[in-house]
């Protein structure tokens, strides 16, 4: 952890380059189960964070280190277009994480309203105030009915409700005629518990089961902006405990960009 806000001069991640160059990063979805870690992490490893939240309430009551001058908290609701969302980026973060995810409730339309049309809101976001790096969380499957799995549980449990995967592909497609360099990460399920195996990552549209625990899914976003082979490229992760540890400029350079 830092001292008194400082940022740590050098922080060599896991493959021993110096993570940090990118000094403060935009978390949008914080105080979601990955997102509270991607921002722990971040702060763990030297970063500044600028916290993207709906409610400031439950932001101080998530981070135990809300009082961190490393962690800023700032109200950014992704439905809400992107001119509020630019200036909640500020012209002062290097990168934009993207964590959030619709929450269950009546309303139908909340994935399309979230997943695709808020992660593009984020997007435009990044666009007005010259922000260059979005790595977005998304998922494995989103691409289901190309891969031949229509008729996957999941594909079908995921998608009852509001088109969810279909909508997060949507706001990928967008990501990646947007210009910008963009990393989006797709986990297999996600776990709470800490991680039980190695991290194996593949081409898009090539896993179609497998977990993942969250703390992994965070770490693999955070290396992603230290890691130039993760640019430009849409990689999916789940753990495996008999699979090899291998370093992440390793796993981001074994999947090519398409
Ligand atoms: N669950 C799985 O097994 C699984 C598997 C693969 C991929 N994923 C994807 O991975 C991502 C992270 O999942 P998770 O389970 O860690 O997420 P989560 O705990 O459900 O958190 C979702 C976050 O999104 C935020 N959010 C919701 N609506 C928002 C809006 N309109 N504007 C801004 N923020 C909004 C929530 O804010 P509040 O905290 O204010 O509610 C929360 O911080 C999601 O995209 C999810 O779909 C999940």
């Amino acid at each position: 952890m830092m001292d008194g806000g400082e940022i740590a001069e050098e922080v060599p991640n896991k493959d021993g380059e110096d993570l940090s160059l990118k000094k403060k990063i935009f978390v949008a979805g914080a105080t979601g189960s990955t997102g509270k870690r991607i921002v722990e992490q971040l702060l763990a490893k030297g970063f500044s964070v600028k916290a993207g939240v709906r409610d400031l309430d439950k932001a101080n009551t998530t981070f135990s280190q809300s009082n961190n001058p490393a962690l800023q908290f700032v109200k950014a609701d992704v439905t809400e277009g992107s001119d509020k969302l630019a200036a909640a980026i500020g012209d002062d973060s290097e990168a934009v994480i993207c964590a959030t995810g619709f929450r269950p409730g009546w309303d139908l339309f909340a994935p399309w309203k979230v997943d695709n049309f808020g992660t593009v809101n984020l997007v435009e976001a990044c666009r007005r105030v010259n922000v260059n790096r979005f790595i977005l969380i998304s998922s494995i499957l989103v691409n289901g009915a190309a891969m031949g799995q229509l008729f996957n549980p999941a594909y079908i449990f995921l998608n009852v409700f509001g088109l969810t995967l279909v909508a997060k592909l949507q706001a990928e497609q967008y990501i990646r005629k947007s210009g910008i360099n963009y990393t989006i990460i797709r986990p297999g399920g996600l776990r709470n518990e800490p991680p039980s195996g190695n991290v194996v990552m593949e081409p898009e549209d090539t896993l179609y089961q497998g977990t993942i625990s969250r703390d992994q899914v965070a770490e693999v976003a955070i290396e992603a902006l230290a890691c130039p082979e993760a640019s430009y490229k849409v990689v999916e992760i789940i753990s495996q405990p008999d699979a090899p540890k291998r370093s992440y400029q390793d796993l981001f350079g074994s999947v090519r960009q398409r």
